[in-house]
């Protein structure tokens, strides 16, 4: 049966293409909800780990769940010695992006076990969300010439992943930090590196693809890739008094002012508004103010030109650089977050599969004569 409307919908915009309970984003109201979570809850009084109970089990964990499942999650942080090799090979010079989307893809190659597509793929997404940061880790530290990666059982997702990127124990105000900012990342319903893994899943693929698929999908500049771009912006402006000038001149030019806009939202991204808020008290900590009045200042200046509202990314960059993350691994940062909601929606897709296929209108020619390849000019 074909569609009986030939309206396309670019870019599938305002296109309901499957049920879930695990995210919901009210556009208008500007709440965001994990499993019937309102998002302010959680980063206020919940942690990645919790959080990603939530999303795996649609529930959250009794605190025998959440000891049992932290403490898995350092046991599934070890990356397999030839992972190592693999990593320790790849060129200094690579994006780390790049980086992890071979490396989830490789690690297939030593986990057959993990791979197959089914309820059994909770395994696989424990392993993966666990070893997102030693990845990174092993990477950054061999190209910064770190000391290699401990264990560090004593750590949890958030306070691991700044000891692998950084080489020191985070305080405790950095910890958590960036434990919100890792709730505030896990999930955003059918975003599109989330859909991207879901029509991977849907052909009845493997976890592991699918979160590759997802991964590539990241990385670009309109999705995950938008944090790091916000950060050449505040380079680019410089001081609070030319924020005006460089702003005005990338709309002039019609380009696009990372960190703003949002499909769905019509209204602040609830995840802008409570990093904004983190991104002045890490500031405040550190007595450095600078990004977050130069973001103030932006902020102003694109909503009385262009009535757009900040998204999650906005501060998410600023908060990432004071405590002392390179860019380039911004966009990895929210994919050691996302990998939970990713691994969420791909076993919710194994539960209620059906095949996603869409339909492109065709808008060519039909009747060409075909011309032999020597008769062609
Ligand atoms: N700067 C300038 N103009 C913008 C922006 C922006 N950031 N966002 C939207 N617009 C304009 C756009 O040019 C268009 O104007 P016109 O109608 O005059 O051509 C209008 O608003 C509608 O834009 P659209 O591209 O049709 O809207 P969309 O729903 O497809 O775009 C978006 C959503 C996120 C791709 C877009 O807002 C954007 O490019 N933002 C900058 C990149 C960014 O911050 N991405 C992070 C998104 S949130 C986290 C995540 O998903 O990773």
């Amino acid at each position: 049966m074909t569609n009986s409307s030939d309206e396309v919908q670019r870019g599938l915009q305002d296109v309901i293409a499957l049920e879930s309970h695990i995210c919901f984003i009210d556009g208008k109201e500007g709440r965001l909800i994990y499993d019937g979570y309102d998002i302010r809850d959680l980063a206020a009084q919940s942690n990645f780990e919790e959080t990603a109970y939530l999303l795996w089990y649609g529930r959250l964990p009794t605190s025998d769940q959440w000891a049992t499942l932290r403490h898995h999650l350092v046991e599934l942080r070890a990356l397999p010695s030839a992972m190592v090799e693999r990593i320790d090979s790849m060129p200094a010079t690579a994006t780390p992006m790049d980086v992890l989307r071979t490396a989830v893809s490789e690690l297939a190659l030593f986990e057959p076990e993990e791979t197959r597509p089914g309820p059994s793929s909770i395994g696989g997404a424990q392993r993966l969300t666990a070893i997102l940061p030693s990845i990174l880790g092993q990477f950054h530290r061999r190209r910064a010439g770190l000391p290699p990666l401990a264990a560090r059982p004593d750590l949890s997702h958030a306070e691991y992943l700044l000891y692998a990127l950084l080489n020191r124990d985070p305080s405790e105000l950095e910890a958590r930090v960036l434990d919100v900012a890792l709730i505030l990342h896990a999930d955003h319903e059918l975003n599109a590196s989330t859909f991207a893994a879901r029509v991977t899943a849907s052909t009845l693929s493997d976890l592991y693809s699918a979160v590759t698929s997802a991964v590539g999908t990241l990385k670009g500049p309109l999705h995950g890739g938008a944090n790091e771009r916000v950060m050449e912006m505040l380079e680019e402006i410089g001081t609070p008094d030319r924020v005006e000038e460089v702003v005005k001149a990338k709309l002039s030019r019609h380009e696009r002012i990372m960190g703003f806009g949002h499909r769905v939202y019509k209204v602040e991204d609830p995840r802008a508004t409570i990093l904004r808020e983190w991104s002045r008290r890490i500031g405040e900590a550190q007595g450095d103010l600078h990004y977050y009045e130069l973001l103030r200042k932006v902020e102003e200046v694109v909503h009385r030109e262009k009535g757009l509202y900040p998204n999650v990314d906005l501060y998410s960059g600023s908060v990432y650089a004071l405590l002392g993350i390179p860019p380039d691994l911004f966009t990895p940062v929210f994919a050691a977050s996302r990998v939970a909601g990713w691994t969420a929606h791909v076993l919710e897709e194994y539960q209620d599969l059906r095949l996603i296929r869409p339909m492109a209108k065709y808008i060519g020619p039909t009747d060409l004569p075909y011309v032999s390849i020597g008769s062609r000019v």
